[in-house]
């Protein structure tokens, strides 16, 4: 089983990109989880044609993948434009790899919501996409400089177990899925 993880935001010690890299510690045996690079994706435009590299490298991986884990910043209530921005050229025909993709979501910030608002949001775009969304756990990792250490390692054992069990539901829904197809 492949994961493709994708981080909504490109900062170097980003919290969620870290919590990426926590989740790859915790995987069991016989998964794999690989970080997509959203740096190199250009802004959205109908009229670039054919998709720039960047693009046509992150929908093959996302096609390639059994499921996706994406974890969200929260900017202005609201999901990064990054992120925003990667699922908009991933949603393009032909063929949108998205589509029926099994798909969990979670995020993290520095304040105290935990990027509830974004989650909500970004919910409604994995829909709009045809993704096959992890209905639950919810992950909403809060005060993100109080969980994670100088290093990004996420050291709270606490949302680690909830990170751990957010991965063994999305494993269980990928297989599910894949059972009925
Ligand atoms: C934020 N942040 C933030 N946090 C939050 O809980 N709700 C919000 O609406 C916002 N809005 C917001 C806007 C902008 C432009 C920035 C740069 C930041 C704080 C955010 O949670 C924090 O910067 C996280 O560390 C971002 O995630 P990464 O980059 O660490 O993964």
């Amino acid at each position: 089983m492949k994961i493709l993880g994708i981080s909504g935001s490109l900062r170097k010690n980003s919290y969620n990109t870290a919590a990426l890299r926590a989740a790859h510690e915790l995987l069991p045996q016989g998964v794999t989880l690989e970080i997509g690079d959203l740096s190199s994706i250009p802004m959205y435009n109908e009229d670039i044609e054919p998709f720039p590299p960047a693009v046509q490298a992150l929908r093959e991986r996302i096609a390639a993948a059994d499921a996706l884990l994406i974890a969200t910043p929260e900017y202005n209530h609201s999901i990064s434009g990054v992120l925003k921005n990667a699922l908009d050229w991933a949603s393009c025909t032909p063929d949108p790899p998205c589509e029926n993709k099994p798909v969990a979501i979670f995020g993290v910030s520095t304040g105290r919501f935990g990027t509830v608002r974004a989650q909500l949001h970004l919910r409604e775009i994995c829909l709009a996409l045809g993704m096959l969304l992890l209905p639950k756990p919810e992950l909403f990792i809060t005060h993100a400089r109080e969980k994670f250490d100088a290093h990004g390692q996420l050291i709270e054992r606490e949302t680690r177990e909830r990170l751990r069990a957010l991965l063994e539901a999305l494993i269980a829904w990928a297989r599910l899925h894949a059972s009925r197809m």
